[in-house]
């Protein structure tokens, strides 16, 4: 019976996308069009006009985040976090290349997933941005002064690091949990003996106040389920974090029948200060593990990997009162907790209606040790003991939940493909608008933390078809815009999102852009091949080996001619941008070399590796159109036979 509720709702996942793809497309331009009102103003940004909110959507397959301008929807720029960038050669320069460092060796994409902004007494303090690799587990810390991708660690004992990257209300740690469970250690056994002996590890990640820096503090070696999203808990739920899970079936093949099984799966409610506790005082078990812990430094403008040994794991069963499971129906997606810290909304993706629990209530139960059953020693709260309500019939296939402050929440549906207002207390619906279409993730500014700005929602579409001209089979995502300051949402704005967003984190333009970092300062540069002044510019050969000490300043490079380089070496052309103005980058790019150009801010050095393999006179140039006569910055390396004695000599304006 269960069997047959389940692919009834299966059809209706199919048919629903596209039926709501149909139903959508006749009333496009319908009342709740941008033209019935005054959404165009809403949305207009003068020309030298700033945006009033910055937008971090996750770039999905990208590897990269992405910045946005709210209300106008224009794209800012992309910050390289998982992927190498051409655009401005992270990951492709000799200093950058460490932060791609993994245990399986260099890793250069990832599939990044959820952002999330550093908090303070659960407010926005704009300080750093988290975002989770969710392929080859990994999380990154981007700074928000300098808008750069300043640490990596790789997560050990994790696979499909999905229920990351979300961080507790002080910035204590960022959390994340694995989706899929995997033997741990992991070892070569047969796949159909993964019932109760793969792990699925939640791992908290400390953060340093001062510095941002990231340490796994440990591992909670939970039952082998898939651990889907994650939320903090906050206000009077500070202290716990919320996991969803699915698969507690603990099926390892045809997971779309057989993960679907139960009418109800859990919310792992973890007690982390308990945890803390027990681990401050020498609890858990150290572990043999290997992690690379990637940090990049402003000073020296490198990045160094340290391939870390060990890791320290909980067994959830030895702290008693830290870990409970909340029975939540129909495989949950989405885990919401609100501003107050007092529900905890479990998204069931298969199910019409939404389940909300209890803070109070789960405290109650636990106090009474009120447990229906236990799975793998954890206990099993009753359902009924804990549910503050639910939405009844809210739509169909809910994902994902944030709020406006006002006492509302505002749920995706993804089959109904819909936007749905509903009030937290009453949890009655007050609106829903169509979204173009299937949508999956929402945004609302500070919408995961105790304060968000209730303005503006972003939804994050999953089709396209024909919101856009087309480009081809391939369209990019579609975010919609929508104003929520009164009962009734209003549409104001489609536009693209690049790669696949998986949520977004938005913070007011007032607490970013007065730190945003102009310059790096020529005399705080710490980089052991800088060429601080044009007299430190020089050659140097150590056998094969050579490297160019290169400056650049409006518009020449010193040295722009190089001779005595011969077929074979090994050539680092070490550039270090004299500038000392904003938004005066100079770029870099030598003929043939099988890497990306570098760009290069002022007051920074990158490196630039190349292997001259034919024999000429070879020309390079600056890939940034910086003064009128950029076009004449530019340079020659004569490369000679590898067994020539030509002498090793550097020039600049000589004949
Ligand atoms: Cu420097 Cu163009």
């Amino acid at each position: 019976m269960k069997r047959s509720i389940n692919s009834l709702l299966m059809l209706a996942l199919v048919a629903g996308i596209v039926a709501s793809c149909n139903n959508s497309k006749s009333n496009k331009n319908g009342d709740q069009g941008a033209l019935a009102s005054n959404a165009a103003e809403k949305v207009y940004v003068a020309p030298g006009e700033h945006d009033e909110f910055y937008a971090f959507f996750s770039g999905g397959y990208s590897g990269n985040l992405t910045v946005y301008g709210l209300p106008s929807g224009r794209m800012f720029k992309e910050i390289p976090v998982f992927s190498q960038f051409p655009t401005n050669g992270y990951g492709y320069s000799e200093e950058t290349k460490p932060m791609l460092n993994t245990s399986h060796g260099f890793v250069p994409w990832d599939d990044l997933h959820h952002p999330d902004i550093s908090q303070t007494n659960g407010k926005l303090d704009g300080r750093w941005i988290f975002v989770n690799g969710n392929n080859t587990p990994r999380i990154a810390r981007v700074d928000l002064e300098t808008f750069e991708t300043e640490e990596i660690i790789e997560v050990p004992n994790s696979a499909g690091n999905h229920s990351s990257s979300f961080i507790t209300e002080n910035t204590e740690y960022v959390v994340a949990g694995t989706r899929f469970s995997v033997p741990v250690p992991q070892e070569d056994i047969p796949i159909n003996e993964y019932k109760g002996k793969f792990k699925g590890a939640l791992s908290f990640i400390s953060v340093e106040q001062e510095t941002g820096r990231m340490d796994i503090k440990f591992q909670l070696m939970m039952p082998g389920f898939d651990y889907d999203l994650s939320h903090p808990g906050r206000g009077k739920s500070h202290g716990w974090f919320f996991f969803t899970t699915y698969n507690t079936e603990e099926a390892n093949s045809l997971l779309e029948v057989n993960a679907s099984q139960n009418d109800k799966d859990f919310i792992a409610a973890v007690n982390w200060k308990k945890i803390e506790e027990y681990v401050n005082n020498g609890g858990g078990t150290k572990m043999p593990a290997n992690y690379a812990h990637n940090v990049y430094d402003h000073g020296t403008h490198n990045a160094t990997t340290t391939m870390k040994k060990e890791v320290l794991t909980v067994d959830p069963t030895k702290v008693p009162g830290a870990v409970f499971f909340l029975p939540t129906p129909k495989s949950p997606h989405g885990c919401d907790v609100d501003p107050t810290g007092s529900y905890i909304i479990g998204n069931g993706k298969l199910s019409a209606d939404l389940t909300i629990h209890s803070f109070d209530k789960m405290i109650d139960a636990i106090d009474n040790k009120k447990f229906d059953g236990e799975a793998y020693g954890i206990p099993i709260l009753s359902f009924e003991d804990i549910l503050a309500g639910t939405v009844k019939q809210a739509g169909l296939g809910p994902l994902h939940t944030e709020f406006d402050g006002k006492g509302n929440a505002y749920t995706t549906f993804f089959i109904s493909s819909e936007l749905v207002k509903w009030n937290i207390e009453t949890r009655e619906v007050i609106d829903r608008q169509p979204n173009y279409y299937s949508v999956g993730h929402v945004m609302i500014p500070g919408g995961n933390s105790a304060e968000p700005f209730g303005k503006y929602a972003v939804s994050m579409n999953k089709i396209t078809k024909d919101r856009y001209l087309p480009t081809g089979p391939e369209l990019e995502h579609s975010a919609q815009l929508f104003d929520i300051t009164g009962d009734k949402m209003e549409l104001l704005l489609d536009f693209p999102t690049h790669g696949e967003p998986h949520y977004a984190a938005g913070i007011p333009a007032e607490i970013l852009a007065p730190k945003s970092k102009k310059i790096y300062k020529l005399e705080d540069n710490k980089h052991e091949y800088a060429a601080l002044t044009s007299g430190d510019t020089r050659v140097e050969r150590d056998g094969k080996e050579v490297h160019i000490y290169m400056s650049m300043i409006r518009s020449h490079f010193t040295p722009d001619n190089i001779e005595g380089i011969k077929v074979g070496d090994k050539v680092y052309f070490h550039i270090t941008n004299h500038e000392q103005d904003f938004d005066v980058p100079h770029g870099f790019a030598m003929i043939g070399a099988n890497n990306a150009e570098l760009l290069i801010m002022p007051g920074q050095t990158k490196t630039l590796y190349w292997e001259p393999k034919q024999v000429g006179v070879w020309p390079f140039y600056c890939t940034d159109f910086c003064s009128a006569l950029h076009q004449e910055m530019q340079g020659y390396i004569r490369v000679s036979p590898e067994n020539s004695n030509i002498e090793l000599t550097w020039s600049l304006g000589e004949d």
